[in-house]
């Protein structure tokens, strides 16, 4: 359910609609009467394939809707643009229109997008609204800074509809790992030979940045350190960007101490020229041969000192999978491994498919079937909320000691 209250902003709202119809979810809109001098009902209700609710006492649309009804149908309600007005009312519990009555007997997951002039965002009263409502676990959605259509600068644009859509997808996602602080490096890096030429490989992040975007909306804290990748940065996730091996090892080391899972999905160069030309190389026609100096591996170091931590590697192979990823598993101390067959054109470096098989340190294997890249994050995420459940359970045989000592 779409809330659309009186501003600007609410322009905006048919875009939002648009977004959620293309990502097959029904959707009900609900207007202020306010709302509606900024954008018609026939829009939103074109777009959303549905009536638009704006009275609460109509007699054509009470018949047909209710305000109850419409309460309990919805899934997750979220307000966009949510005006000052319709902040206060909540904040204060008025039903005096449609919008604040279908809010009180709602009790489905509710985020509020704030979009106003900076002054009123920044006014105690509104600052004060917001908090109310955020203690009592309504999600709201930061609006983002720029220039203002009052003609200001400042905090209060209507945050990106995608984003919206974003925080609803998490609000509706099973949070089972609201208590992990996930650290994911992605990519592929660049080791210089000399200021414009570099080696690197066919990685593009696409895996990393998957597993980075399905962990934030299962409720993780998420930070990507990513190799040279266009890709844009998923919502939520705090980004570091890095270029070389060096670079992204000692990121990852850095932030190794804050995280408590870390999926290492970049494919980390094994070697670099090992001494690149400050200067551009001129042309030879008698060839050059290039020194490579190996780059050593960071995962055992980090092993070394995991505490609680899940490790997780992945093993990028063109011949002899399994074995190949095992031995990987055994060498880098890992929980588990996520084998990537990367000579398939289907799956691997750039595909937005992959078939992986998940190994782990106790043998278990699963292959997965062709799936999006999300898909497979998913997957992966899936194996570390059951492996963090089976440790922090005791054991079988500690139980049964702590129950015969308790007798
Ligand atoms: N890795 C790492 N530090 C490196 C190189 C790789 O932590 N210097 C990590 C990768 O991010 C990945 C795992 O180790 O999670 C396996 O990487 P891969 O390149 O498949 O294996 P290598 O150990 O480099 O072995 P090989 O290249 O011989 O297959």
């Amino acid at each position: 359910m779409v809330g659309v209250s009186g501003g600007i902003a609410a322009y905006k709202a048919a875009e939002l609609v648009r977004l959620l119809i293309s990502a097959e979810a029904r959707v009900r809109v609900m207007m202020t009467r306010n709302a509606q001098q900024f954008i018609t009902p026939l829009t939103l209700q074109t777009l959303s394939l549905n009536p638009v609710a704006t009275e609460t006492f109509s007699l054509t649309q009470e018949s047909e809707i209710g305000h109850i009804r419409l309460a309990d149908s919805a899934d997750a309600i979220v307000i966009a643009p949510a005006s000052a007005d319709v902040i206060a009312k909540a904040a204060h519990g008025l039903a005096d229109d449609l919008v604040s009555t279908v809010l009180l007997a709602a009790r489905c997951p509710i985020a509020f997008a704030p979009a106003m002039n900076v002054h009123m965002y920044e006014h105690p009263a509104v600052v004060e609204n917001l908090a109310k409502l955020r203690a009592r676990g309504i999600t709201i959605v930061e609006p983002a800074a720029g220039e203002l259509a009052c003609g200001y600068e400042g905090k209060g644009r209507l945050p990106e509809p995608a984003f919206i859509v974003e925080e609803l997808i998490r609000m509706l996602s099973r949070q089972d790992l609201a208590a992990e602080r996930i650290l994911i490096t992605a990519g592929p890096t660049q080791e210089a030979i000399d200021p414009v030429r570099f080696v690197s490989n066919r990685s593009t992040g696409k895996m990393g940045f998957a597993i980075a975007k399905a962990a934030w909306r299962r409720g993780a804290t998420v930070r990507l350190v990513a190799g040279p990748s266009s890709l844009p940065t998923p919502y939520g996730v705090e980004r570091i960007d890095a270029v070389s091996a060096a670079d992204l090892l000692r990121a990852t080391s850095l932030n190794f101490p804050w995280c408590s899972v870390l999926i290492m999905a970049a494919a980390v160069a094994d070697f670099r020229p090992a001494k690149p030309a400050t200067h551009k190389l001129k042309k030879n026609p008698k060839g050059m041969t290039l020194e490579l100096a190996a780059i050593d591996d960071e995962l055992p170091r980090l092993a070394a000192q995991k505490g609680d931590r899940l490790l997780v590697g992945f093993a990028a192979e063109t011949e002899d999978l399994e074995s190949n990823a095992v031995d990987k598993l055994r060498r880098k101390m890992l929980d588990f491994i996520v084998a990537n067959d990367v000579s398939r054109s289907d799956a691997g470096f750039a595909a937005d498919t992959n078939v992986v098989t998940i190994i782990d340190a106790e043998g278990r294997r699963e292959t997965t079937p062709k799936l999006s890249k999300l898909e497979v994050g998913d997957v992966i995420l899936n194996r570390l909320v059951s492996l963090r459940t089976q440790r922090s359970k005791p054991s079988d045989s500690k139980a049964h000691r702590l129950a015969s000592a308790s007798n």
